[in-house]
């Protein structure tokens, strides 16, 4: 027998919100009436920009891929806002490389902002969470970390890791109210995906059945709606958000 959980608090931080996604995932969720804390690691004008039109929010700097990072920033998330209730967990970097080119400094560099992170705040965020016997942690996985992609899988590894974690602490926080779910998008119009070759953009619109590319609103929604009362009966699972490309 699980304790129900309770409905969120007011706090939300989103990790990597200075840009794409995650300012999108932002400004949503000051729109639904949370208190978000927006994290950047380098861009500075974009994540005050993002806070200016949030009314109540409020930047952090942190270098993800720096262990002690994490619980500094959710220790200063804390004391400057207050417990945190939604964490959404989006800040990734992608570096594409075929199997026999792949460095093995870029796997521990994805491998050490895009999934390290991601274990280390769930952590750190859930003595709180424990307290409050409440909490949503939404991580942002992707459509290859279920499909697989040509030149990908160091990548594609991070996000297929992503959910499986999720899933696991899924079934660790239950029992205190904790809920962990993933958002997997497809191919969403953000800085990382504008940096691929336009033959590669071609390719993967011809694989999306709603024929268009996403855009960081369409993801943002389903954040909103996992930190959501709506959603407290759901719990270590992924909404796809694809256009299609993939379902489960
Ligand atoms: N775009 C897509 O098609 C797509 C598809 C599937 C999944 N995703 C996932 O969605 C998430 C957001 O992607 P996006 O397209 O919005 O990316 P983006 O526009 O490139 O933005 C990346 C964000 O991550 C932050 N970041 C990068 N390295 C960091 C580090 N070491 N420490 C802290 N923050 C760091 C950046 O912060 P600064 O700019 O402040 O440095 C930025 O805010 C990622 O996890 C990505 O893997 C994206």
């Amino acid at each position: 027998m699980t304790t129900p959980a309770a409905s969120p608090a007011k706090v939300a931080l989103v990790t990597g919100a200075s840009r794409g996604i995650g300012a999108a995932c932002a400004a949503a969720l000051g729109q639904a009436g949370f208190k978000v804390a927006v994290h950047y690691r380098g861009s500075e004008d974009k994540a005050r920009a993002v806070c200016e039109k949030i009314p109540g929010s409020m930047p952090f700097k942190a270098d993800l891929s720096d262990a002690a990072a994490c619980q500094d920033l959710i220790k200063a998330v804390t004391a400057e806002m207050g417990p945190i209730g939604i964490l959404v967990n989006n800040a990734g970097v992608s570096i594409d490389q075929v199997l026999p080119f792949a460095k093995p400094d870029d796997f521990d560099t994805l491998i050490n902002t895009n999934l390290k992170p991601v274990f280390l705040l769930s952590k750190f965020v859930t003595k709180g969470m424990i307290r409050a016997k409440a909490g949503r942690i939404i991580n942002i996985a992707s459509v290859v970390g279920y499909t697989g992609n040509a030149g990908q899988s160091m990548y594609a590894a991070t996000k297929g890791a992503i959910t499986a974690f999720t899933k696991s602490i899924a079934l660790d926080l239950a029992g205190f109210g904790i809920l962990s779910n993933c958002v997997a998008p497809g191919f969403i119009m953000t800085d990382m995906t504008d940096a691929l070759p336009d033959q590669a953009k071609a390719a993967a619109l011809a694989k999306i059945p709603l024929k268009r590319f996403g855009t960081p609103e369409d993801i943002a929604q389903a954040v909103v709606f996992l930190a959501s009362d709506n959603a407290k009966y759901i719990t270590g699972s992924t909404i796809h958000v694809n256009g299609g490309m993939f379902t489960n």
